[in-house]
């Protein structure tokens, strides 16, 4: 598969939407100008800069992560990834969503797998990336605390899962570091609590009054470990002080595109990060 992926994709990322390597839904494809913004809270640091992301899929987002630290840290970068690259979703959530079955298939044959290898193999040569394969349960328990700047928690969105994900990703970011995650398209005050509760063992819902999606396990599990988050898009942030965590604000920040994103996909998120205003600097 190795040498396939090389063939088909020479040094360069493989990213085929038909596998849903990209993870872009309607708001998904912002979420990369969060994660570089993120990244920008760090520019000029000259020590090595280390991450880790909870959950890779196909290492789109690490490309990206990659792509910030290439650009705005001066020292050396590290990427740590933990996934299991096998199938984790239940049957009745594959069922509702195209996407979601092609995820499962790839998960299935080791096709997810080899692709995130050959995808982490592309990114700049300051950064390096190792990963962990395994339930994150198993495998953040073994690392060491306030070992990370940057912890990401992308994995399950189940929510026994996010809770235990949350547990360790506290512990695991260092102090003044951040702790972020995707998925939150809404927080907890904004949807109806008790169908929340009554669908917590769900992937994905729609909220009653609001019509809005969301992922309940996101929504129920971030509240409970870190009350209300910083959010923007459905990628939300907090930093660490101390014992506890503060706000983020990443309005005015440096945000770009790698260039692993289609001119088209490309198009969609410039021309919205323009229209919005919201990385302009601040007055
Ligand atoms: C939404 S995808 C990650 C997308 C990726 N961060 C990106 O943006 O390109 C979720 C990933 O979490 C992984 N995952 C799900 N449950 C997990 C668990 N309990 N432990 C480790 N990884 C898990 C899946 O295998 C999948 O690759």
């Amino acid at each position: 598969m190795k040498d396939i992926l090389n063939l088909i994709s020479p040094g360069k990322p493989f990213l085929p939407d038909s596998l849903n390597a990209m993870q872009l839904g309607q708001t998904n494809a912002m979420r990369h100008l969060w994660l570089t913004a993120s990244v920008s809270l760090f520019a000029g640091r000259e020590t090595r800069f280390r991450m880790l992301e909870v959950g890779s899929w196909m290492g789109a987002s690490v490309l990206t992560w990659a792509a910030a630290i290439d650009r705005f840290i001066a020292g050396d970068g590290e990427i740590l990834c933990v996934d299991t690259w096998s199938p984790y979703l239940a049957s009745d959530d594959i069922n509702v969503d195209g996407a979601y079955h092609a995820m499962n298939q790839a998960a299935s044959t080791e096709l997810a797998y080899s692709v995130f290898r050959h995808n982490a193999s592309c990114v700049p040569k300051k950064v390096r990336v190792d990963h962990l394969r395994g339930r994150s349960k198993d495998v953040l328990s073994m690392l060491r605390e306030g070992g990370f700047d940057i912890v990401y928690v992308d994995g399950s969105h189940y929510y026994a899962d996010v809770v235990a994900d949350l547990a360790e990703a506290r512990r695991l970011v260092a102090d003044g570091g951040l702790l972020c995650g995707d998925d939150l398209e809404q927080q907890l005050t904004e949807v109806d609590e008790k169908y929340l509760r009554d669908n917590i063992d769900r992937d994905a819902v729609v909220d009653p009054k609001n019509r809005k999606p969301y992922h309940p396990g996101v929504t129920l599990a971030v509240a409970e470990a870190m009350g209300p988050v910083s959010s923007y898009t459905g990628f939300w942030v907090m930093r660490r002080k101390g014992d506890g965590f503060e706000p983020v604000d990443l309005a005015g920040t440096s945000p770009f595109l790698p260039g692993h994103f289609s001119e088209e996909y490309r198009k969609t998120v410039l021309d919205w990060a323009r229209e919005s205003g919201f990385f302009q600097k601040k007055a």
